[in-house]
């Protein structure tokens, strides 16, 4: 694995690194021999990380304990960044909630925008510079932004998440586009359903769903880096998604609205 990172650089800064896909991406990352800059609000997950990757693959892991609902908190990413040549950025952090959209409550609704587009978009805004600086020396750079298959059209009685992720890979594909030409891989990654704790935080039960393993799901992402715009991880729901935007769009969504309405 000498060689991504001979390509990306000896450093990778990874958001939502305490648990799921983020985890998962730090570890992959570690494997192929990158230190890593993780960043969530649960420090002592981020610690436990630090450690295990050390002992596993000889890297360098800095926790740095942020919460992404601030909207400050891309600043303060870029500023505990700045000592450090971080050639692969993974905004990868955020959450979700489903039911009836006015049933949301306001407070959350707001704070899961500035966590899952907000600060994406800030953060990849701030880095670019330096990816470009790096390319620009005839070295490798790489920004992967984690969206969902809910991007891909919106998600009745999963509104508001829905819109979120297709803001990310609007932005992310924009991005491509922007930045491909500079030499800077751009991923925009959607996952399907992904073992993570997303499902038992939103107390939603996965018991009857397939679910990806988060680290495959991860080295597929690191392994396709250069073969952007997007990465569907999940083949079957690729193949659902492609289906339902071939359809009528009233059809697609009465279908999903029927499918995705919460049971009471
Ligand atoms: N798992 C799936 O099936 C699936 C499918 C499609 C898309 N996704 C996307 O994949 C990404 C990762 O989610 P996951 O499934 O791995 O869920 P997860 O296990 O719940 O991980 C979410 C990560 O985001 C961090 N995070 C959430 N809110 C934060 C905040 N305010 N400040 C800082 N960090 C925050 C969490 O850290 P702390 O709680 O420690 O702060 C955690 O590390 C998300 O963008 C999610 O939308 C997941």
């Amino acid at each position: 694995m000498t060689a991504f990172r001979d390509r990306y650089g000896r450093v990778a800064m990874v958001t939502g690194a305490s648990s799921g896909i983020g985890m998962a991406f730090a570890e992959a990352l570690a494997a192929r021999g990158m230190d890593v800059i993780a960043v969530a609000r649960r420090v002592d997950r981020l610690e436990a990380l630090a450690g295990r990757l050390r002992d596993a693959h000889g890297v360098a892991v800095t926790p740095l304990a942020i919460d992404l609902g601030q909207p400050d908190a891309a600043r303060a990413i870029h500023d505990c960044c700045a000592g450090h040549d971080v050639g692969l950025v993974v905004s990868n952090a955020g959450f979700g909630f489903k039911g009836a959209h006015e049933d949301a409550p306001p407070a959350l609704l707001a704070e899961m925008l500035t966590v899952n587009c907000t600060v994406p978009s800030l953060l990849a805004q701030g880095f670019i510079p330096r990816l470009k600086a790096r390319a620009a020396d005839g070295r490798g750079a790489g920004l992967v932004m984690t969206a969902s298959v809910e991007g891909l059209i919106g998600c009745p009685y999963s509104a508001a998440y829905s819109a979120s992720k297709a803001m990310v890979v609007a932005l992310g594909e924009a991005l491509w586009g922007e930045l491909a030409p500079a030499g800077i891989d751009v991923l925009t990654l959607c996952p399907g359903p992904t073992e993570s704790e997303a499902a038992a935080r939103q107390g939603v039960d996965m018991a009857a769903v397939a679910q990806r393993p988060a680290i495959d799901v991860a080295r597929e992402t690191l392994d396709r880096l250069d073969q952007g715009p997007t990465f569907v991880s999940d083949a079957k729901y690729q193949a659902m998604f492609d289906a339902m935007r071939a359809m009528p769009r009233r059809e697609a969504l009465t279908a999903m609205a029927a499918g995705m309405k919460p049971k009471r």
